[in-house]
């Protein structure tokens, strides 16, 4: 039973309370929200970034090209381009099954090049089935780097488009882009519209970016520092601002190129467009996510921390300011409105992060009082590593305090009172990334679950975000995910659908409540419970599993044989109806068991009713 008493006053709800978490995993940018087709467009793939990768990745060539690499590059910063021989040809594949194009809609190609005047580039757009717009063609005017552009209709709609640039006489080549025109609210260099809208709808109150463990690993130098070499660096704001075709690309935490293309303006953008406040991420010179080590280099740090105060001028600053005219140059004079910045992301050596951290935020605030510098708690919800984090955050009164976890749908039923008990003078809370582990209906229900408590304690924890946000289907590194996508298509997650709920539906205030009973889903179970074998339909008639508090779980009569339990793949184990079921449709075999030892959580009774004579 539950008892509501609607005259008391429980905490009160900030609008920014629920927002989105953005990393560059899973393909999230490139290939991914970052609308840019053409994948590998400046030829700066390398081994590098991941041992498959050469820097003809996702381009094939006809006649002669080689990618060269000399003073004659496009810019110090896109060192690569393509030296394409006469009359030969270079086409690209664009990301999963090819570039995906639509009927009618407009496409937007561009290209820097280097030829003699007079050379004549045929740009054309197909498929397996022919061509897919009017072909176009490019005059070059003069024998210095100079962007070219054209513009397509698309013909036909297709998902396996490619884009082929054939050229008359020897041409240098760099920067080959295509772009729908109908990006994301029309903007130039822009975003997918499907990914951006999907994020849209849940009218999020804040955009955490641009990581997680890409912000805070790898090298804690920037492009320049390195002679221009230097790969797998921190995520530095300054290598993704400016012209594109003078940002950097990187080696990606999470194994492959990423361009820059969508940096620092085009997160600032995003977040103002959907009506989100920008909450960036910057490294603290700790490296994170098993790299755990502490960059001790004064001159290093001093140059991150000045690096953090320009990018709050980036963000805020006139644009009579250095960087404020930057952010005015790249199409937005006004300013950004940042008010909240984290430094450092799971910080796994808590002390000697903190060192720093209090170093960042020493500066942040003698220049920029008004700002909420939030600080983390390490990479686990409990232990030594949580607990000193936290003692330090405490005894120095910061403001807010970064919590990540992913755990089993089980851990969030049973853990709804983890706030109840934090310390209200301390810091607020930022859980910055939570998942249950699974993208099924049970997974989303027991995040729910667990959102009525952060609500029941809003006056401690006053942001939270699911995460990771995208995965696109071809490219995946970390599972689950809220929003799935390919090259053509998206689509929400169970996960996605209870976040909007209670994102679109952010009350004034909580009414306090109680509850006499909670579901009783604890206790080990090792191995297939009340049912050790098979439960097959050719032998059952119908199966039954329920939690220890006799909750059903699941139930099936087999009458579709075993297609209502979704089959994963013989020998796999999935999550369905808040049980472990492995599927093998070929023989209509269903097993309810615990599969996989990491989700040993469910005291599960099975009961199933054996055929006659079987
Ligand atoms: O969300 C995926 C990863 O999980 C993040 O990069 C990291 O912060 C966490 O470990």
């Amino acid at each position: 039973a539950i008892t509501v008493d609607p005259t008391a006053r429980g905490a009160a709800l900030d609008k920014t309370m629920y927002g989105v978490f953005f990393e560059d995993i899973n393909r999230a940018a490139d290939g991914g929200l970052y609308a840019e087709l053409v994948q590998n467009r400046s030829f700066e793939y390398s081994t590098d970034d991941n041992r498959s990768y050469t820097p003809l990745t996702a381009w094939t060539v006809d006649g002669t090209a080689q990618v060269t690499d000399d003073s004659g590059r496009l810019n110090d910063r896109n060192r690569h381009y393509l030296s394409l021989g006469a009359a030969s040809s270079v086409t690209n594949a664009g990301y999963n099954t090819g570039i995906a194009v639509e009927e009618g809609k407009k496409y937007d190609f561009s290209v820097w090049a280097r030829a003699d005047a007079g050379t004549a580039l045929t740009v054309t757009l197909h498929d397996f089935g022919g061509t897919l717009a009017t072909a176009r063609r490019i005059a070059v005017r003069k024998s210095g780097w100079a962007q070219y552009k054209a513009a397509f209709t698309a013909t036909r709609t297709s998902t396996t488009g490619r884009l082929t640039v054939t050229s008359s006489a020897a041409a240098a080549l760099d920067m080959v882009s295509l772009f729908p025109r109908d990006t994301y609210k029309h903007e130039p260099n822009g975003l997918r519209k499907d990914l951006a809208e999907k994020v849209a709808a849940l009218h999020p109150g804040f955009v955490r970016f641009p990581g997680g463990c890409l912000v805070n690993t790898g090298s804690m130098q920037d492009y320049s520092e390195d002679s221009g070499w230097q790969r797998k660096r921190s995520y530095q704001w300054k290598d993704t601002v400016g012209p594109v075709e003078q940002r950097a690309t990187n080696a990606n935490f999470w194994g492959y190129n990423q361009s820059y293309g969508l940096g620092y303006y085009e997160y600032f953008r995003f977040a103002e467009d959907i009506g989100a406040m920008p909450l960036p991420v910057v490294p603290a010179l700790v490296t994170g996510c098993g790299q755990n080590q502490a960059v001790a280099d004064e001159a290093l740090l001093q140059r991150h921390i000045q690096d953090t105060l320009d990018l709050v001028e980036f963000a805020n600053g006139p644009v009579t300011s250095r960087w404020g005219k930057l952010r005015a140059e790249m199409g937005h004079p006004r300013p950004f409105h940042l008010t909240h910045i984290e430094v450092g992301n799971e910080e796994n050596l808590p002390k000697e992060f903190f060192a720093r951290f209090t170093r960042f935020r020493a500066a942040l605030q003698a220049k920029y009082p008004y700002l909420t510098v939030i600080s983390n708690s390490g990479p686990d919800d409990s232990g030594t590593t949580f607990d000193t984090a936290w003692q330090l955050n405490r005894d120095a009164r910061v403001d807010m305090v970064d919590e990540h976890y992913y755990n089993s749908p089980q851990w969030f039923l049973q853990n709804n009172d983890r706030y109840d008990s934090y310390d209200r003078g301390g810091p607020k809370v930022f859980l910055g990334e939570y998942a249950s582990q699974g993208n099924t209906f049970t997974n989303g229900l027991a995040e729910a679950a667990y959102m009525t408590g952060l609500e029941r304690n809003a006056d401690v924890v006053k942001l939270a975000s699911y995460a990771p946000l995208f995965a696109n289907e071809d490219y995946v590194q970390w599972r689950p995910d809220m929003v799935w996508f390919n090259n053509h298509a998206s689509w929400g997650s169970a996960n996605y659908e209870v976040q909007k709920l209670f994102m679109t539906n952010v009350g004034d205030r909580v009414v306090p409540s109680t509850a006499t009973t909670t579901p009783s889903v604890s206790g080990p179970i090792t191995g297939a419970v009340g049912l050790s074998t098979w439960a097959t339909s050719a032998a059952y008639d119908d199966v039954q599993v329920t939690a220890a508090d006799g909750t059903t779980l699941l139930s099936d009569d087999f009458s579709s044989g075993a297609a209502r339990w979704t089959h994963t793949g013989t020998g796999s184990w999935s999550v369905q109806d808040g049980a472990y079921v492995q599927t093998d449709t070929a023989a209509e075999n269903t097993m309810v068991s615990a599969g996989d030892p990491a989700w040993h959580d469910y005291d599960l009774h099975v009961k199933a009713t054996k055929k006659a004579g079987k």
